[in-house]
């Protein structure tokens, strides 16, 4: 939620930041913003709506410091874009203050002039109340007064030639380049200069000069592996498709130099091996999408794993009160790591002693950070706003734990060989329905019209339907919700008709036999169905409108397989209904708020 961006150095800073910007959009496209230092003189620009320019060197200088909003305090319009600024100092933040009202107030009746509508305005007022000279004691001086959460990069013609940046509880990542530094919201933005990065902890400030940088700690500079052309759009119209198309190399990566023959091989489960021995319950925690993956896991610890296990979205355990102890632990489900209604619960189970793991994509990210071990899903960067890969990689992490857990208990030798000799496959089956999708796209065609959606499931595949409805209202803004199949007679079903289709998730399953008769339930309805189902089953054909066919997989990886479709559905829907797929109206990647 908003993107932060700044370098200094020998070059000219413009084009970086507007790269750095484009980059980063996906974090926020309601306006952007960017200003440039060239010793004393200071250019600023502010525009509403997403970036076009190519970012030729419109202004001179090798300071300069942007912003990619998401608006959350103060409406989308130029004045409210940040950098703001007040009597020379420049500020773009990511965050919320909380305390902005009161200290405001304070301020304007000391005779100050605001110029927006937005909380960060008064960081650039306090700092300019603090100002001696020196521009990072008079922001530390203006930051204790806060309260929230910030991502801040300063700079000021009053104490030039440097770049004064800060964080609480949003990321904040500085890149060590040959030629200068780059501050940023997140790596995806430095690695065309540089994979050398440092990110910052809460708390934590640093000046960033031509040639030097200063943080208050000695830190460890890590190595992001990720590619640059990893984050393009190579020759796909949209990154979601491109991202959606990267979903069985995603598996493949996810288990590469995991399985074993009848056992999984987590690296960063080790040091938590005993305490998982003897863990008698799994939490699991995600939010949108991350949650619909934590509820697959859920199902998934229970029947692999042998263990009981519950998931709950961040943004409603984090103020519940369950009771905690030290056997249990909790999963913290995120592509980001750094969800910040994720990251309140994470504290919550760390202080009461139950042992965290996150299974996380980005690399150093405060999830990672803060639990105590866990796995990456290793899918490579993820730019379009709806979350497809990583979800996949998600639910095939989930398996792998599941499998980790069960042989830690009742799981066989045999069963596990068997689920992981159909894990090695997957990927390939996976390519079979990416390389089928030109009949989902005709099959979308015809259920343009409908404007209501509903996706059911039962048993691993509910979560999937949840899923599928998200990614459909998300990108495409057609209503659509998913429940269980089981559920519909308890009131759903009131609403089905002509005029509301049903996806249904029936793999050839444990509770195939009870889909097919939530089929005729809808069907009597005079509902359009569209199946999901496995291939050979030619007699779902006979009862449903269309059928979208999978290949046959164990009950417990069909969820990887009838995701795919869902998520190629939701795509062509958008794509027929010309929807800015990529950047859903009100949505961010990323979600710092709470
Ligand atoms: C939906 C979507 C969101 C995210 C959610 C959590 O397509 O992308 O629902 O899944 O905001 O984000 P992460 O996984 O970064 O914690």
């Amino acid at each position: 939620m908003c993107g932060i961006i700044g370098y200094i150095g020998e070059k000219q800073a413009y084009p970086i930041v507007i790269n750095g910007l484009k980059k980063l959009e996906y974090r926020g496209y309601d306006s952007y913003g960017i200003c440039v230092l060239d010793n004393e003189k200071v250019f600023l620009k502010k525009r509403v709506g997403q970036i076009l320019e190519e970012g030729e060197s419109e202004f001179n200088g090798c300071v300069s410091i942007g912003h990619d909003r998401w608006a959350s305090t103060g409406g989308v319009c130029e004045k409210n874009a940040h950098p703001h600024e007040y009597n020379g100092f420049y500020v773009v933040h990511n965050g919320i203050i909380e305390n902005y009202k009161e200290l405001k107030e304070d301020l304007i009746k000391k005779g100050h002039i605001f110029n927006s509508d937005t909380d960060t305005e008064v960081i650039a007022h306090l700092i300019s109340e603090e100002f001696n000279g020196n521009l990072e004691d008079a922001a530390r001086k203006a930051l204790k007064k806060i309260i929230g959460s910030y991502g801040i990069a300063v700079v000021s013609p009053k104490d030039k030639d440097k770049i004064v940046i800060a964080k609480m509880s949003s990321p904040i990542i500085i890149g060590i380049c040959k030629d200068g530094h780059i501050v940023a919201s997140d790596p995806s933005a430095v690695i065309d200069y540089t994979k050398q990065i440092i990110t910052l902890d809460d708390g934590e400030m640093a000046v960033l000069r031509k040639d030097s940088y200063m943080i208050l700690k000695e830190k460890k500079i890590e190595t992001i592996d990720w590619e640059s052309d990893s984050i393009s759009k190579g020759d796909y119209a949209h990154y979601m498709l491109k991202e959606i198309m990267e979903e069985s190399k995603v598996i493949e990566s996810a288990t590469m130099g995991r399985l074993l023959d009848n056992n999984v091989k987590l690296g960063g489960l080790e040091s938590s091996k005993e305490r998982l021995e003897e863990a008698n319950k799994i939490f699991l925690i995600g939010c949108g999408t991350g949650y619909y993956a934590a509820k697959t896991g859920e199902y998934l610890m229970e029947e692999i794993g042998g263990i009981d296990a519950e998931a709950h979205m961040g943004s409603e355990i984090r103020y519940r009160n369950p009771r905690l102890d030290r056997n249990e632990a909790a999963i913290f489900v995120s592509q980001s790591g750094e969800t910040a209604d994720n990251l309140a619960a994470l504290k919550k189970f760390k202080d009461a002693g139950v042992l965290t793991l996150g299974v996380t994509n980005a690399i150093g990210s405060t999830q990672t950070r803060e639990t105590e071990g866990g796995v990456y899903t290793r899918c490579g960067p993820e730019i379009a706003v709806a979350s497809t890969k990583a979800f996949i990689g998600q639910i095939t992490v989930l398996t792998m734990i599941s499998i980790f857990l069960g042989r830690q208990r009742n799981l066989s030798e045999k069963k596990a060989e068997e689920v992981i000799k159909e894990l090695r496959d997957i990927p390939f089956k996976a390519e079979l329905i990416l390389n089928n999708r030109e009949e989902i796209n005709n099959i979308v065609q015809k259920y343009l019209r409908f404007k209501d959606f509903w996706f059911i499931g039962r048993k691993f595949n509910y979560p999937i339907a949840m899923e599928g409805a998200l990614k459909l209202k998300e990108i495409s803004y057609i209503h659509a919700e998913g429940t269980p199949g089981g559920e519909l007679k308890h009131g759903p079903l009131a609403l089905i008709d002509e005029n509301c289709p049903t996806v249904a998730l029936c793999p050839r399953d444990s509770v195939y036999d009870k889909m097919l008769s939530n089929i005729e339930e809808v069907k009597a309805r005079n509902g359009k169905v569209i199946a999901i189902a496995s291939e050979g089953d030619n007699k779902i054909k006979e009862i449903v409108d269309d059928v979208i066919y999978i290949p046959k997989t164990i009950e417990a990886l069909t969820p990887i397989l009838t995701a795919i479709p869902l998520h190629l559905f939701a795509y062509y829907f958008a794509l027929a209904l010309k929807r800015d797929i990529d950047k859903p109206r009100n949505l961010a990647k990323s979600v710092t708020v709470e």
